[in-house]
């Protein structure tokens, strides 16, 4: 029975036409790979840290304009405590970390002037610069291309105030998004002001839509045009689609493969389901036969013992038949 309401989830989901509309995947692999050097990076600023204390790190020089910082915490206090102000984030109590590591590191990033380069949004522009924040487990610091730990806040949401927020112009509204370690963009209103909230970990960021919100990719002057006008031309996106077609390609086809692979298993079960039914009626046919002949060997026995009354009764009746006749 769970698998068929899982099952109709899976369905009931991909059917929903909004549901499938309003989901963005970006593909990110440089970003990861980003990621995963700043992770080094950041770790290389940790002489005897001591903990809740964050230390900002280098980076390369063919990174400027990033800034990187990391912090390392025992994975209790983050939970029971929080910390009250890393950078723009205020991480409430009760945020939690589910492979039971002692003590983690969470890593913080800003991208400045790379944001658009590393998060492409097409029809959006970053008004803000993209924030990273990212858990690392901290039990050895001198660790490269680390898996990050998967934080959730329980309680409240962690807070994110942006600083350096350019100013939207009239009538358009700024959206707060998030992009998870996978690509998966959400969007959603600032809690306040220049503030953002978020359960999980991953990039940061306010972006309003761009001046021509019409997908149509053959018109390409609005593009430039709100390119010249993001103040110090480090918020504009660049007007070409970025989501690689392939790594689409890709994601499309693991969802038709899974839709696919969901329906056989579906059909596998249900075939399953009938058959064992079949297989309980017919068992169970056999079983009244078997009891009946039983029943039957029982009650030609009973009939036996009596054999001689029975017989007499059925004898009797022609007798009693002609008398009526008479
Ligand atoms: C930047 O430099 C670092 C260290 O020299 C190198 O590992 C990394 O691949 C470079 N990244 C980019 C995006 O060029
Ligand atoms: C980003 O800004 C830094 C200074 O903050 C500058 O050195 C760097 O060249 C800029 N990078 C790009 C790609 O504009
Ligand atoms: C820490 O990681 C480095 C780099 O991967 C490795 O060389 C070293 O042996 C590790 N140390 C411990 C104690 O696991
Ligand atoms: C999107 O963000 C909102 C607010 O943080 C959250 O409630 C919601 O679950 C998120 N949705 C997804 C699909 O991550």
């Amino acid at each position: 029975m769970p698998a068929i309401l899982w099952l109709w989830c899976l369905f009931s989901q991909l059917l929903n036409p909004k549901m499938a509309q309003s989901v963005t995947i970006l593909s990110i692999g440089p970003a990861r790979a980003l990621d995963s050097l700043i992770q080094d990076y950041a770790y290389r600023a940790f002489i005897l840290p001591r903990t809740g204390i964050p230390y900002d790190g280098t980076v390369p020089s063919n990174l400027t304009g990033i800034q990187i910082s990391a912090m390392r915490l025992r994975t209790g206090s983050l939970r029971s405590r929080g910390v009250q102000r890393y950078k723009e984030f205020e991480i409430p109590r009760g945020v939690m970390e589910d492979s039971y590591v002692e003590r983690l590191v969470l890593v913080y990033q800003d991208l400045g002037n790379l944001s658009t380069k590393y998060y492409v949004l097409p029809g959006y522009t970053y008004i803000a610069p993209v924030l990273g924040l990212l858990a690392y487990d901290a039990a050895n610091l001198s660790a490269t291309n680390l898996p990050e730990l998967n934080i959730k806040a329980t309680g409240s949401p962690i807070l994110i105030h942006f600083r350096d927020v350019k100013s939207a112009p009239a009538g358009s509204s700024p959206r707060c998004v998030w992009i998870d370690l996978n690509g998966w963009v959400n969007f959603s209103s600032p809690v306040s002001g220049n503030t953002c909230s978020t359960v999980g970990q991953g990039h940061f960021s306010i972006v309003m839509d761009s001046i021509a919100p019409s997908p149509a990719p053959d018109s390409p002057s609005p593009g430039p045009a709100s390119a010249g006008e993001g103040e110090g031309g480090t918020a504009a996106i660049p007007r070409p689609v970025i989501m690689e077609k392939s790594e689409g390609n890709k994601k499309a086809w693991i969802i038709v493969g899974s839709v696919v692979g969901g329906l056989a298993l579906f059909m596998v079960f249900a075939f399953l389901t009938l058959w064992t039914q079949k297989l309980k009626q017919r068992q169970k046919m056999q079983q009244m036969e078997r009891s009946a002949e039983v029943g039957e060997a029982l009650h030609m026995a009973s009939i036996g013992i009596g054999k001689a009354p029975v017989a007499m009764v059925t004898r009797t009746r022609p007798v009693l038949e002609t008398e009526y006749a008479t």
